[in-house]
């Protein structure tokens, strides 16, 4: 007998469709889970239209969505010390449906008092952040510069670098009502740009004429460009997002004659020898300050999966402030 569940499903036209699939079964390696609830990300809607068919996408008939947040339901062969029942949250590709198989090595161990709807919003930025602050070699007392610090992930990255011991951390956002938010998360300055700020002048004037010591880089175009000479010398900035544009025009002295290092990072892409060791690094160092509520992530909007449309017309606004949130019953 073949155990059915809902999922929203890619590629069959301009919206997901919640459909009755079959239930997966863990192969070698991996594990089942019981998906309670699961958070959208940036990259939900570009992944709809390059699968729409009737728009010119491929129509490649896929399970949507990355994070999740359940409980271990199967454990496969050779799949670690899983056992069935374990609260496990994480970001990993079929995640819009009540059951998934991932490798085991990806799930991370949910805090038992964090409930699903709360812990599933958290993997891609704990993942993200964290990976780009260790691609910048950050190390506590740094002053860290989060542009784009309102986006989802980039508020999980500001708790991150407070946790890790960061001296200073200053946020950018466009929205000045947002300028609240980002101190209560822990930044110490935040600069709204397009106030009248400039980029570069308000980061060398937080830091004493010096420069953030880290970069972590949402936003690129004009942005990145202007992160480069508001970095101390042999500083290091990571590009994480893309929000206004990839293309960007940078003045390469600014670079070399502050012995800058840029990093990409792009944990969808990353090859397993290179996620493993920060999820490793993420259990160790922060898994720890989530279990005490240090880290938490900002919920826009809490949805049941029948209300998935609700959810992608959030997305789509531009207006939705952290995660959209889908509960499965
Ligand atoms: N490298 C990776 O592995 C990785 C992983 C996940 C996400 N990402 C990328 O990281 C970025 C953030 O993702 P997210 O899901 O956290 O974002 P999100 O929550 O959807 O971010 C929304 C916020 O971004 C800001 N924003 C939007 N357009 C902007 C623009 N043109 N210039 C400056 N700010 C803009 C706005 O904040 P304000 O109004 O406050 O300015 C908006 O409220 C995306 O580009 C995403 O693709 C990368």
């Amino acid at each position: 007998m073949t155990y059915t569940m809902k999922a929203l499903l890619l590629g069959r036209g301009p919206e997901w469709v919640l459909d009755d699939v079959p239930v997966p079964g863990p192969g070698p390696g991996e594990v089942l889970i019981r998906n309670r609830a699961s958070a959208t990300n940036n990259a939900d809607l570009p992944m709809l239209t390059e699968a729409d068919p009737t728009h010119g996408g491929t129509g490649k008939e896929s399970i949507a969505g990355f994070e999740y947040a359940g409980e271990i339901a199967a454990v496969g062969q050779d799949a670690g010390d899983w056992k069935v029942g374990d609260p496990v949250m994480g970001t990993f590709p079929s995640a819009f449906a009540e059951y998934l198989v991932a490798d085991h090595r990806f799930a991370l161990p949910r805090p038992q008092d964090l409930v699903p709807e709360i812990a599933c919003a958290l993997p891609t930025g704990l993942l993200t952040e964290f990976g780009a602050l260790s691609a910048a070699g950050f190390r506590p007392g740094q002053s860290v510069l989060i542009t784009g610090a309102s986006t989802s992930i980039g508020m999980i990255g500001i708790q991150i670098a407070k946790t890790l011991g960061a001296s200073r951390i200053i946020a950018t956002t466009r929205s000045t009502d947002k300028k609240d938010l980002l101190t209560r998360l822990g930044a110490d300055t935040v600069i709204v740009t397009g106030d009248g700020s400039e980029l570069t002048g308000a980061v060398l004037e937080a830091t004493g004429g010096e420069g953030a010591d880290v970069v972590l880089d949402h936003v690129a175009g004009d942005t990145f460009a202007a992160c480069l000479p508001a970095t101390a010398p042999d500083g290091h900035v990571v590009n994480i997002g893309r929000l206004a544009g990839p293309a960007a025009t940078i003045d390469l002295d600014a670079l070399s004659y502050r012995h800058l290092t840029v990093h990409g990072v792009s944990f969808g892409f990353s090859r397993d020898w290179e996620t493993v060791p920060i999820l490793e690094g993420l259990r160790a160092k922060v898994l720890p300050a989530v279990g005490r509520g240090d880290i938490a992530p900002v919920t826009d909007a809490t949805l049941t999966i029948e209300q998935y449309q609700e959810a992608a017309d959030r997305l789509r606004s531009g207006n939705a402030v952290g995660k959209v949130v889908l509960t499965f019953a």
